[in-house]
């Protein structure tokens, strides 16, 4: 693990913060990116050093923005030389209304959020990968995706794509040494979820099997063990995780 170096999308926040964690426990270098977090990402480097584990270096990056991140790929080339992973984790949930109410620019707003910060990412980064013949990738989906959800018709239609590219991608790159996988959590408490109707939730948790939310650090456990356990065999899957949510 000691060797390893992973970028993180969406690191100052929620799952994305605690798979920074988790990774720098286990000794791997963490880059991640914020969007405007600029504190919590101050206080995320502050924690990692802390630790005693791997270094956390932290960039400001608005991965929907082609441009921004190939400045960024620059840089990582320039400090790290080689990148062992990628999560891509950013995303945004929308503004909860149902299709017809919502407005057009919000709908697009989130699907270019969600699935252009994968595919800028995987652009951006396949070559080095290609060149390393090495390298995870681990995209978070979401049970929305699988699901569909009221109000979420751009953000479950995004988590969607994501899944289908990360199949497409797993058909074409898993020759050169590279997986790709996806992560897809049911209901997690984080800020994401902080505005979800109460009545949505508690019908949820009703019905489900495990009848609570998810927590932050169960998914990134998951997330580490795809990156550094999880046998090469494992090729294009999405593991839900999610107290059993999808199957009630
Ligand atoms: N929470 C859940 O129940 C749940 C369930 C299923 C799937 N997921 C997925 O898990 C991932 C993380 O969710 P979360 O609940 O941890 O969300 P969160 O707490 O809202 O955190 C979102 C993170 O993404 C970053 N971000 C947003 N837009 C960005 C952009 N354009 N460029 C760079 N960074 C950006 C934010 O940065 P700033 O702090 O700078 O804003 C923040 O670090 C998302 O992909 C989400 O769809 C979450």
């Amino acid at each position: 693990m000691n060797e390893q170096i992973i970028l993180v999308t969406g690191g100052s926040r929620g799952i994305g913060r605690s798979i920074c964690l988790t990774l720098a426990e286990r000794g791997c270098t963490v880059l991640f990116t914020y969007l405007s977090s600029a504190d919590k990402a101050l206080s995320l480097i502050a924690e990692i050093d802390a630790l005693n584990g791997g270094r956390a270096y932290g960039y400001q990056c608005d991965m929907s923005d082609l441009k921004q991140v190939q400045a960024l790929a620059a840089r990582f080339r320039k400090e790290h030389g080689r990148l062992s992973g990628l999560v891509n984790n950013a995303g945004i949930l929308g503004d909860g209304k149902p299709f017809l109410m919502g407005n057009d620019d919000n709908w697009w707003n989130v699907m270019r959020t969600n699935v252009g910060s994968v595919t800028n990412t995987c652009r951006i980064m396949l070559p080095l990968f290609i060149a390393q013949r090495r390298g995870r990738i681990i995209n978070m989906t979401s049970i929305s995706g699988q699901k569909g959800n009221a109000g979420q018709s751009a953000y479950s239609a995004s988590k969607s794509a994501i899944v289908t590219f990360s199949k497409t991608l797993a058909k074409e790159v898993t020759r050169f040494g590279i997986s790709v996988n996806c992560v897809s959590p049911g209901l997690i408490e984080t800020d994401m979820t902080a505005d979800v109707p109460d009545e949505y939730v508690a019908s949820r948790l009703t019905n489900m099997p495990m009848k609570r939310k998810g927590n932050v650090e169960e998914v990134a456990n998951l997330v580490a063990y795809l990156l550094c356990d999880a046998p090469n065999y494992m090729v294009g899957q999405e593991l839900t995780i999610d107290g059993g949510l999808a199957i009630s």
